[in-house]
């Protein structure tokens, strides 16, 4: 059976099925009580009737003066419904008979006149309907003779019985209304009681994309619902937030863009303004080569953060030799270093649990940052060692970069992990920068379950790069949105 799917009809089921449980109970108790209330009663007046019909021989002399006065007798028995009375000598020879219903008298043992009747004396018998019924026959004396007739006093239990069943019915009925009111107040308590949950909705149905800022009231809601206000209200701020940033990549994404495509087409159209030499064409060329050649690196790292943002960097792990990789890329590097007059080194050394593609390329994104950083004759080095997790989950393995040259400032730390983040204002149209290099660094880091870190105090910067004992990629969605 399917629950209905309003909370309200399912409150006011649940109280109205409660209510008829204990009005049911209540009257089960109550007809019990009643029915062995009337069975006590009816019990005691057969054991009356007999003393009674006892008492009335007592004033009689001999057989013929009952049958003449049959009334006096018959008289006792009036009023109570299914009783039955005969009186009849020792042979059988009714004198009085009292039996609307004609039932067969049943033979019962016949009590002494000197035994004094009691409850516990009374037999059983069962009259036409079935119903097992109760009975007393006890021997009566005439006058102050010894002569003695027989009293038969016989209760059929049949009335009892349907008093009681009628009595059930309306205690059904009863049950039955009520269980029907409580269901019916219930449904209109619930119905109140959820109203703050239906205002709930409705301010949450007003939330728009242009609307985020808009809360849920906590203070106003009941205890219950408060939590529920206040984990809304959390989840609001995170999609604002989230909504927010998303925007400003959006804005800073169209800036970027715009940037080297107006710069193609500024110089594209001063060069067509006039014919020119051949010499003037090529430059013009390369210059637009140049834009061409950062889109497309500008479009490949979207790509990269797009896929990593929806899971969908397949990661190649494995335990690599760090300092051979290291070497490398210092080998890769060697060049740019020596043109910048900045010497490059590599020490330490370790394995790497870690994807070969995307370490080499977080790597090159910090040495292409450093070498840029680095001042002409200092040294950019780079360290490889085993070091514990920040997590303390075991050991794992850091490598550092570091540069000498003009700290980052600290209001700006946090935020150059962002994409199209560039802390110097002068790099943002340039050829060579996209800002985009430390959020993919980021990026592969939280791919790996590691992190990067950042320090540049005192003229010196080294970026940190933590790789995990164990690889455990994790969900890298929102928070690489920074
Ligand atoms: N070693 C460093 N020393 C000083 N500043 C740095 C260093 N590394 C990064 N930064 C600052 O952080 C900013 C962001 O770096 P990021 O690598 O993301 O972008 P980028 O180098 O400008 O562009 P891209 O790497 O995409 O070519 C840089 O513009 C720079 O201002
Ligand atoms: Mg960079």
């Amino acid at each position: 059976m399917r629950l209905p799917s309003s909370l309200t009809t399912r409150l006011a089921l649940a109280y109205g099925l409660a209510t008829a449980a204990i009005l049911a109970s209540v009257a089960a108790y109550l007809s019990s009580a009643l029915s062995a209330q009337l069975e006590g009663r009816d019990e005691s007046e057969l054991v009356g009737e007999v003393l009674l019909v006892r008492h009335l021989l007592r004033e009689v002399r001999s057989e013929a003066e009952i049958r003449a006065d049959t009334h006096r007798f018959a008289d006792i028995a009036m009023g109570h419904e299914g009783l039955i009375l005969v009186v009849r000598t020792r042979q059988g020879e009714p004198l009085v008979t009292l039996n609307p219903r004609n039932e067969i008298v049943p033979p019962l043992r016949v009590l002494p006149a000197t035994t004094q009747p009691e409850k516990g004396m009374l037999q059983t018998w069962r009259p036409k309907n079935g119903v097992p019924s109760r009975g007393i026959a006890a021997l009566g004396q005439l006058g102050d003779s010894d002569k003695a007739v027989e009293i038969v006093v016989l209760r059929d239990a049949g009335y009892r019985v349907a008093l009681i069943r009628e009595y059930r019915h309306q205690l059904l009925w009863a049950t039955l209304c009520g269980a029907a009111v409580a269901a019916g107040l219930g449904f209109a308590l619930a119905r109140r009681a959820l109203r703050p949950l239906r205002r709930m909705a409705a301010d949450a149905a007003a939330v728009t994309t242009s609307r985020l800022a808009t809360r849920l009231d906590v203070g106003s809601a009941p205890a219950e619902l408060r939590e529920l206000a206040a984990a809304l209200n959390d989840m609001l701020a995170r999609l604002q937030d989230s909504f927010s940033r998303l925007s400003e990549f959006s804005a800073d994404l169209a800036h970027d863009f715009r940037t080297p495509i107006s710069n193609l087409i500024g110089q594209t159209q001063v060069t067509l303004a006039q014919s020119r030499k051949t010499a003037e064409y090529e430059a013009l060329l390369e210059s637009n080569l140049e834009e061409y050649e950062r889109l497309a690196r500008m479009i490949e790292n979207m790509l990269f953060l797009a896929r990593a943002d929806h899971a969908q960097v397949a990661l190649d792990v494995r335990t690599l030799d760090a300092r051979e990789e290291l070497d490398k890329m210092a080998e890769y590097f060697e060049a740019v270093a020596a043109d910048r007059e900045v010497v490059l080194t590599v020490s330490g050394s370790a394995p790497v649990e870690a994807d070969q593609t995307l370490l080499r390329r977080a790597v090159t994104n910090l040495l292409d940052n450093a070498l840029r950083h680095a001042p002409a004759g200092s040294t950019v080095r780079v360290d490889v060692a085993r070091a514990p997790t920040a997590a303390g989950t075991g050991t794992g393995t850091s490598i550092r970069v570091s540069n000498p040259g003009p700290a980052i400032p600290p209001e700006t730390l946090p935020h150059i992990f962002g994409r199209f983040y560039r802390a110097d204002p002068s790099r943002r149209n340039s050829a060579a920068s996209t800002g985009l290099g430390l959020a993919i660094v980021d990026t592969i880091m939280r791919l790996h379950g590691g992190s990067v870190t950042v320090r540049s105090v005192d003229g010196l910067t080294v970026f940190t790069l933590q790789f995990p004992a164990e690889p455990m990629p994790v969900p890298i969605a929102p928070a690489a949105i920074s």
